[in-house]
C-alpha cells in the first residue's frame, strides 16, 4: 500500500497487525466518546493565515528540559511496541534519535530501558507507573537512571485500567484470548515471521524481576489492574520527587486542580492527556481543557500535550492553544507497526514538513512565536 500521509500508516497497520494488536493500539475506553471527541474538538481549531511576512527562512528548533530538540515532538509512552514491529522499541527510538527528538519509554514495553539505550543510544524518558511494590520502583527508577533517561514521566491517569470493551471482543482479553490470538497470528504471517518469531522474548522487559519467569503478556490488562496502585495521592508523589533529581514530568491531567498540585509539588512539567481516550470515557478532550490549563500555569511549568495528534498541522494547533511541546502515541505506533523504524521515520518526516509549510502560511517564522495569536479569532481565548 502506497503510503502519502500521516493517516494512511493506520491503514497500513491494520492489514499487518493480528486484529487484537490493531484494536488494542485503535480502541479507547467503552463507547469511545472521548477518543472520537479528541479528534473532533482538535480538527475544529481554526488557524488565521497571513501572507506576505517573509518566510523564507524558518525554525522550528525548541529547548526542553534543557534539552536541545529539532522540533517540539516527543515520542510519548506506548506500551507494548514492541508485539507491534521486531524489538520495536528499539525501531521506534532509532528513528527519534534520527529526527532530533526524545522517545519516552513505557514501563510495560517489551525492550527494558537497558536494551533500548544500548542498542538506540539518543535521548531517552522513562514512564513510570505507580506499582504496588515501591521497592521495585525504586529499582526500576535506578535501572532509568543507570540507562542515563533524561527526564521522567510519571502517569498518574491509570489507577486502574479503563474498560476497553474492543479488547475483549478482539481476544486481546476474555475468553479464550490465548487460542484466539494464536488464529489471528496464523493469519498474518508476515507478523508472525517479524515480530512472532524473531521478536524475541516477549516479556515486559521492565517487569521481569517482579513477573517471576511469566511473560506479563497473558492476561496483560489483569496484571496491570492487579499491580497498579489505586492508593497513590499527590503525598506519595513526594516521594518520586526525593528520589528523582532530573526532570519530572506529570502526565495524565486534565483539570487546572491537579496542574496547581503538580506545581506545587515540584515537577518541571506536565502533559495534558486523557490517555489518548482510553481512560475515562466521558473526560473532556486534551484540546478543549488545555487553554484553561495554560492559563493557571503560565510558565511555572512546561505544558505538554497529547490525545488526538495525528499531524504536523495537529502540533501546530496545540501549541497555538498553549502547549511548549507535543507528544506522539498512536499515530507513531501505526507507522512502526505498519514499516518498522523506516515508518516512524517517514511520519517524522512528514509531520516536520506539514509543520512548516502551516508556518509559513500562518506567517510564522519562529515555532515558539506560534501562540494564541495564530488561532482564528472565534477560537481566540482572550483574557
Ligand atoms: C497502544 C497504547 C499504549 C499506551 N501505553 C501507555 C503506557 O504504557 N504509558 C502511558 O503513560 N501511556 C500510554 N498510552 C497513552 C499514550 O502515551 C498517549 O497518552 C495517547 O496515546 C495519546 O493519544 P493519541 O494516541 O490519540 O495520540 C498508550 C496509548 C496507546 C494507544
Amino acid at each position: 500500500m502506497i503510503i502519502s500521509s500521516p493517516l494512511d500508516f493506520r491503514e497500513a497497520a491494520r492489514r499487518r497487525l493480528p486484529r487484537f494488536l490493531f484494536d488494542y493500539v485503535d480502541g479507547g475506553a467503552q463507547d469511545e466518546t472521548t477518543l472520537l471527541r479528541n479528534r473532533r474538538d482538535l480538527g475544529a481549531v481554526d488557524l488565521r493565515q497571513r501572507v506576505l511576512q517573509d518566510v523564507s527562512s524558518l525554525s522550528l528548533r525548541t529547548t526542553l528540559f534543557e534539552e536541545d530538540l529539532a522540533m517540539p515532538l516527543v515520542l510519548g509512552p506506548v506500551g507494548i511496541a514492541g508485539m507491534l514491529a521486531r524489538r520495536g522499541e528499539v525501531q521506534a527510538a532509532r528513528a527519534a534519535r534520527a529526527a532530533g527528538i526524545p522517545m519516552c519509554l513505557s514501563t510495560v514495553s517489551i525492550c527494558d530501558v537497558g536494551e533500548v539505550a544500548q542498542r538506540a543510544g539518543g535521548s531517552i524518558w522513562f514512564q513510570l507507573y505507580v506499582i504496588r511494590d515501591r521497592g521495585f520502583m525504586r529499582d526500576l527508577l535506578a535501572a532509568a537512571k543507570a540507562a542515563q533517561c533524561t527526564a521522567l514521566v510519571f502517569t498518574v491517569d491509570m489507577m486502574v485500567p479503563g474498560i476497553r470493551y474492543r479488547d475483549a471482543r478482539s481476544g486481546m482479553s476474555g475468553r479464550h484470548a490465548r487460542l484466539r490470538r494464536m488464529a489471528q497470528a496464523i493469519a498474518h504471517p508476515r507478523w508472525a515471521a517479524d515480530v512472532g518469531l524473531c521478536g524475541r522474548p516477549h516479556k515486559l522487559g521492565n517487569l521481569a524481576p517482579v513477573l517471576g519467569g511469566r511473560s506479563g503478556l497473558g492476561d496483560y490488562m489483569g496484571w496491570l489492574a492487579a499491580n497498579f496502585d489505586p492508593g497513590v495521592t499527590w503525598d506519595d508523589l513526594g516521594w518520586i520527587r526525593g528520589m528523582w533529581d532530573g526532570p519530572l514530568i506529570i502526565k495524565g491531567i486534565l483539570d487546572p486542580r491537579d496542574a496547581r498540585e503538580a506545581r506545587a509539588l515540584g515537577a518541571d512539567g506536565i502533559v495534558v492527556s486523557n490517555h489518548g481516550g482510553r481512560q475515562l470515557d466521558g473526560a473532556p478532550s486534551t484540546a478543549s481543557v488545555l487553554p484553561a490549563i495554560a492559563d493557571e500555569i503560565g510558565c511555572a511549568l512546561k505544558i505538554l500535550v497529547d490525545s488526538g495528534v495525528r499531524s504536523g498541522l495537529d502540533v501546530v494547533r496545540m501549541l497555538a492553544l498553549g502547549a511548549d511541546g507535543v507528544l506522539l502515541g498512536r499515530a507513531w505506533a501505526f507507522a512502526l507497526a505498519a514499516r518498522g523504524e523506516a515508518g516512524v521515520a517517514a511520519l517524522l518526516a512528514m509531520i516536520e514538513r506539514e509543520i512548516r509549510v502551516v508556518m509559513a502560511l500562518t506567517g510564522v517564522t519562529d515555532i515558539a512565536q506560534v501562540d494564541r495569536n495564530i488561532l482564528a479569532a472565534g477560537d481566540r481565548h482572550e483574557d
